[in-house]
């Protein structure tokens, strides 16, 4: 007999009928009760086992985290906390998990264990629930895409170039690092690489998008993105998955647009089809608020602060404003800044970020038109000669969840911030090529999607929102 998921039981498929179910222990109650779970749903099915029918010694293997098969008929439920339950009739253990040594035992973990057993976190409620919540939101994304006319574009992900010029790449070679190969003047010969050539990890497919763009008209990228950024913060992963859209003739504002749309509608879709994961989150972090002095308190529950976002307009505003904004605020007339904003042209900190967005205007905000002094060569130039056309969104709890720009589509303009920015231009002879040829006014951004997922989730640390997260020093698993 083929055996149900947990979800399709509960909603009563099968009622009155003979079932079977599998799954892992969540607990055992009495000899009496198990609760048993099989990553279909949060909610566990609770199965009543009678003592007389069982040898005690089958009874004994049951416990938190056993790997169990059970077979009976599923009834109505006369116990408070579920509606329907399964009589076993008949009970098989795959696989005993000794509770002397099983680390997920029923009780509250703290989030810094379950990382170090991040091969057996998953079977925790949060997780479980973080981990549906990132799978929904991931086929949101495509499903965006695809019903708006988007292709699906698989960027390189050993690349040539470095696409936002930070420099901050995870080299890929297979030289012999013990006995390299030397040029005449000493230097490393990386032409006897695997590729004849220095080759990195990507940071972002951004730059081949653009070429595919120029042909499909709106394409996207969705895939794994390195930095060897050395910031261990709750908000850095060394590998994080990217969405990057990229659309001929889109100017900036068309490109503000697609990004607002499409995150209110992925937020929109996790909170249509993930309400049990969700109501479980909202409770959690509510719970953890309570842990807070009052005046640390979010003024919003999880699902509150989804319902805001996909009800209300972003806020846009220019970077000329915000720094106004941020000159004049308390916390830089106090010095409470850590990086203290005394003119036009300063970087933004994400502790700017978030006074504006949780402070200020207590919304998403997106700021648009930075110097171009601080962001990448490939942002468009504006008439002012000083700002470029580019934006980034920021959200509250996380700071920036995108950044995007109009590309700079003018061939002589392109390559002047190319030689002025130190940048090698026979390394992206092929870029510039798309200027020379049926080149077009096109934007695009890239959004973190552990981000979108930390937000969505309502955790705080992005080491949570990634199975297997990569960070300075932790690559295990
Ligand atoms: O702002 P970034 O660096 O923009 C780009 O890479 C552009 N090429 C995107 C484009 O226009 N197509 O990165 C985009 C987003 C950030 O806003 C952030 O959400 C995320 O990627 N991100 C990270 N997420 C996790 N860990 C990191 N180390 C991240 N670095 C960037
Ligand atoms: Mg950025």
């Amino acid at each position: 007999m083929k055996h149900t998921k947990i979800n399709d039981l509960l909603a009563g498929k099968g009622l009155l009928h003979e079932v079977k179910a599998k799954g892992w222990v969540k607990t055992f109650r009495n000899n009496q009760f198990i609760a048993l779970n099989d990553g279909s749903t949060i909610n566990n099915i609770q199965c009543v086992v009678d003592l007389d029918k069982f040898p005690a010694e089958l009874l004994k293997k049951i416990h938190t985290g056993a790997a169990i098969s059970v077979r009976g008929t599923l009834v109505e439920s006369q116990g408070a906390g579920q509606t329907v339950e399964i009589q076993v009739e008949n009970l098989k253990v795959y696989g005993e998990a000794n509770p002397e040594e099983y680390p997920i035992q029923p009780k509250k973990h703290s989030l810094e264990f379950l990382r170090e057993n991040a091969h057996l976190r998953i079977r925790t409620n949060v997780f479980g629930a973080i981990m549906r919540v990132r799978s929904v939101l991931s086929y949101a994304v495509h499903k965006y895409f695809q019903e708006n006319g988007f292709f699906y574009f698989n960027a390189p992900i050993i690349t040539g170039s470095d696409a936002e010029g930070a420099g901050e790449m995870f080299r890929v070679t297979n030289l012999d690092l013990n006995n390299l190969p030397r040029t005449e003047e000493g230097k490393i010969d990386f032409s006897q690489d695997f590729f004849g050539k220095t080759t990195n990890l990507t940071v972002s497919g951004q730059l081949e998008a653009e070429t595919y763009a120029m042909a499909l008209g709106s394409v996207y990228t969705f895939g794994p993105t390195f930095r060897a950024e050395n910031s261990n913060t709750s908000r850095h992963l060394a590998e994080f998955w990217m969405i990057e859209p990229e659309v001929a003739f889109n100017n900036l504002d068309d490109n503000m647009d697609l990004a607002e749309d499409f995150i209110k509608y992925v937020i929109n879709y996790v909170l249509d089809k993930c309400a049990d994961d969700l109501a479980f989150l909202d409770k959690r972090l509510q719970d953890e608020e309570k842990t807070k002095p009052q005046a640390e308190r979010s003024e919003m529950t999880l699902l509150e602060k989804l319902r805001f976002v996909v009800d209300n307009n972003f806020k846009r505003v220019s970077y000329t404003e915000a720094v106004d904004i941020l000159r004049n605020c308390k916390p830089n007339k106090n010095k409470k800044f850590k990086y203290i904003i005394d003119g036009w042209g300063a970087d933004l900190q994400s502790e700017h970020e978030r006074y504006l967005v949780e402070k200020h205007f207590k919304c998403p905000v997106i700021l648009f038109d930075y110097p171009a002094e601080i962001k990448a060569f490939y942002m468009r130039m504006n008439e002012d000669g000083k700002t470029v056309r580019a934006m980034d969104i920021l959200f509250p709890g996380i700071g920036e969840i995108v950044g995007g720009s109009q590309r700079e589509e003018r061939y002589d303009v392109l390559l002047e911030k190319i030689e002025k920015m130190g940048i090698d231009k026979e390394e992206l002879w092929w870029y510039l090529d798309t200027r020379k040829f049926g080149t077009a006014p096109h934007s695009g951004f890239g959004l973190g999607f552990e981000r979108l997922v930390l937000f969505a989730t309502g955790m705080t640390n992005i080491r949570d929102v990634i199975p297997f997260p990569r960070t300075p020093q932790n690559a295990e698993f």
